[in-house]
């Protein structure tokens, strides 16, 4: 049995923030945000909005395109490393405003590649037919948890919300043909939020050092980025004997232009088959995926049977490809 999508959504918040606002903020400049990254605006949670709140929007529109009803959900795993609290697991807190009673809920805690993580754990539970109707969700709210003082990180980060509903399949040709995912945990000090946890609780000196917010060495995690999501992507065609040329669309996470860009180009994949709307979200860690897999879904990019290469990389380092069959 395979998982099949039968239905996205997505959601990001009203707030509008441009690179020109930003310029009021920090020391930067459109061109420069632009011609590094290719962001041009991302969208900010408002102060009533939490993680789980654009995480209930996203997943209302993927069950309706589903036509499934919140109660029959067997499983929902939710990616995020922004949860509404510290524990329960936001997951958690989407359930109950759900309705749902039914299924058992959990946060994966992969950063940009929560979502690709979280799609290959529903993925193992609904094609081996223990859960029959999951949602896989990817929520973020980084703008919380970025510093506004320090220009090399807030001008990447967006919020907002992404979701997908699975059920079983027993075509073999369509839905999830596989998913490969890797972490090097020896890399993860290049990109991380170094408090308040168990190695730096919530003191006046953590909040003094501002080391509540993302930390981030753009220029390690662009190099390790680019090599890891060609190895990862090579890896998954590889699984089901594609090349690059089989591949229709690809899915990726919208972390840079720059290296999407190079890493199409050492795969030989043209990059008008990658859907791209970082311009307009900027980097929405584990939303990034979902959110962008609804909206070319919903602009009816997707024809039956064309195939799918998703990939994604964050903090972990933790990274990861897949096929999907539409
Ligand atoms: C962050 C990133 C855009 C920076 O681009 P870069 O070309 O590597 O730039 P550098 O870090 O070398 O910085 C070059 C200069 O620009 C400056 N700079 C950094 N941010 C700036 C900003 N927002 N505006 C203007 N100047 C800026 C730096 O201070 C540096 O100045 P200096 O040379 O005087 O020290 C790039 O490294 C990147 O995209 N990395 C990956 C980030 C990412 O995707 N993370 C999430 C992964 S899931």
């Amino acid at each position: 049995m395979r998982s099949r999508i039968i239905g996205t959504g997505s959601y990001a918040p009203h707030k509008v923030l441009t690179n020109a606002d930003l310029e009021k903020i920090v020391d930067t400049t459109d061109q420069w945000i632009v011609e590094r990254t290719g962001i041009r605006e991302r969208h900010m949670a408002s102060a009533e909005e939490a993680t789980s709140d654009m995480a209930l929007a996203a997943a209302r529109r993927a069950l309706e395109m589903a036509k499934v009803d919140p109660a029959e959900l067997d499983l929902i795993v939710l990616g995020t490393i922004t949860g509404d609290l510290p524990w329960p697991a936001t997951a958690a807190l989407l359930q109950g405003m759900l309705g749902n009673k039914r299924a058992f809920a959990f946060d994966v805690s992969a950063a940009c590649s929560g979502s690709l993580y979280a799609l290959s754990i529903a993925d193992r539970y609904v094609s081996t037919g223990i859960a029959k109707k999951a949602l896989v969700v990817g929520a973020e709210t980084l703008t919380r948890i970025v510093d506004w003082q320090d220009r090399n990180t807030c001008i990447l980060f967006g919020d907002g919300a992404g979701a997908l509903v699975l059920e079983p399949s027993d075509d073999a040709q369509r839905g999830v043909q596989s998913i490969h995912l890797h972490t090097d945990g020896s890399q993860w000090h290049i990109l991380h939020q170094p408090g308040p946890g168990s190695r730096n609780p919530l003191t006046a000196e953590l909040l003094e050092k501002r080391r509540q917010y993302l930390f981030m060495n753009g220029r390690e995690v662009f190099k390790f980025a680019v090599r890891a999501l060609e190895d990862a992507s090579r890896e998954a065609l590889a699984a089901n004997r594609l090349s690059p040329g089989d591949v229709t669309h690809v899915i990726a996470h919208q972390a840079n232009k720059r290296i999407l860009d190079a890493t199409l180009e050492r795969l030989g994949i043209p990059a008008s088959r990658c859907w791209m709307n970082l311009d307009r979200y900027g980097n929405t860690s584990a939303a990034s995926i979902p959110m962008t897999l609804d909206e070319a879904n919903r602009a009816g990019r997707f024809e039956p049977g064309d195939t799918i290469l998703l990939m994604a990389i964050g903090a972990g380092m933790a990274w990861g490809a897949g096929v999907i069959r539409w």
